[in-house]
């Protein structure tokens, strides 16, 4: 089956910050039939689509929404398409996880990604998302990304024809866009010098962030020029706590699910975070997390 419906999912079965509450369906899609077939299913589901990775960067509100989740199963596994004796250029689908990305480049010594192990999510939502950390961004390896739009349908994008910056990618295309697979130009390397990158990156990440807590990263982009998690523990926010939900205690611009939280002790938690952070240092947080519903 190239195209496969559930309905009724639940949200907190779909992120990794285990909260949320049930959607109309999902639309699971794992081949390029099941994306001719993707817009009669969508009209007849009804519902706002929202294309769905792992949901490590997603908040769903609690309770019956009124979304239908596209998940893009495209498991196609990273291979080489173009070497020579400086770069590398690799292919890969876009439900393949990035951590696995990572650790597959970095065995075979190619630089690029080794600043972003750590983080969680799929290679379509490290694209959508412009993954980023330690001053490595996934978009500026990008050199080409298959993407489909319910107008458009299925197109190779190269480099140029999209724009990203800051968390954010724009492939000027109509919604709800969904990156098929990804071709990315990467350094060619001493392979233990990539992996020791690999390890040094995932220990700073472990010393710094709660990396084995149930979170969606950094809750709030980084207003420019400054930390958001410096901001939120200036104005002592680290730890606090509503109902299952609290700001953690190692990096105040991420919100941990203790075991219970909700969608609405999260939202009220980033409320008053943003109203006190704008009282006391007039500067406006936008959140980072995508909230859904
Ligand atoms: N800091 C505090 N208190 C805190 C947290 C941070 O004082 O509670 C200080 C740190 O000591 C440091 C500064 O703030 O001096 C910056 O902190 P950090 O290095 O942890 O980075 P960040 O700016 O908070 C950003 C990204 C992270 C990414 C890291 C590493 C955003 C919103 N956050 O965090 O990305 O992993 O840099 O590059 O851009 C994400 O996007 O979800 C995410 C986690």
């Amino acid at each position: 089956m190239s195209l496969t419906i559930h309905q009724g999912v639940s949200l907190a079965d779909r992120t990794t910050l285990k909260l949320g509450g049930t959607a109309l369906a999902e639309v699971v899609v794992r081949d390029r039939d099941g994306l001719r077939e993707l817009p009669d299913a969508l009209a007849r589901l009804g519902g706002t689509p929202v294309v769905w990775g792992w949901g490590s960067n997603l908040l769903p509100k609690d309770g019956q929404l009124d979304v239908v989740l596209i998940r893009p199963c495209f498991e196609q596994q990273p291979e080489v398409v173009a070497e020579d004796a400086k770069t590398a250029r690799v292919r890969c689908g876009a439900w393949v996880r990035l951590p696995k990305l990572v650790s597959w480049a970095a065995r075979r010594g190619y630089r690029g990604l080794a600043r972003l192990a750590g983080i969680p999510g799929t290679i379509g939502g490290a694209v959508a998302m412009n993954a980023g950390s330690y001053g490595g961004e996934f978009c500026s390896r990008l050199s080409a990304v298959d993407i489909w739009s319910p107008l458009q349908r299925v197109q190779t994008l190269p480099k140029g024809d999209f724009d990203y910056a800051y968390r954010r990618f724009n492939p000027g295309l109509d919604a709800p866009w969904c990156v098929l697979s990804a071709e990315l130009e990467l350094d060619r390397d001493d392979r233990d010098a990539v992996v020791k990158t690999v390890r040094e990156t995932l220990l700073q990440k472990k010393s710094t962030q709660p990396v084995h807590a149930a979170t969606a990263g950094c809750v709030f982009k980084n207003p420019e020029g400054m930390s958001a998690g410096r901001l939120l523990d200036a104005c002592g926010f680290k730890g606090k706590r509503l109902g299952g939900m609290g700001f953690s205690d190692l990096h105040a611009n991420f919100l941990v699910n203790y075991g219970n939280g909700t969608a609405a002790q999260a939202l009220e938690l980033m409320d008053e975070a943003a109203r006190v952070v704008a009282e006391e240092y007039g500067t406006r947080l936008e959140p980072e997390v995508k909230i859904v519903g």
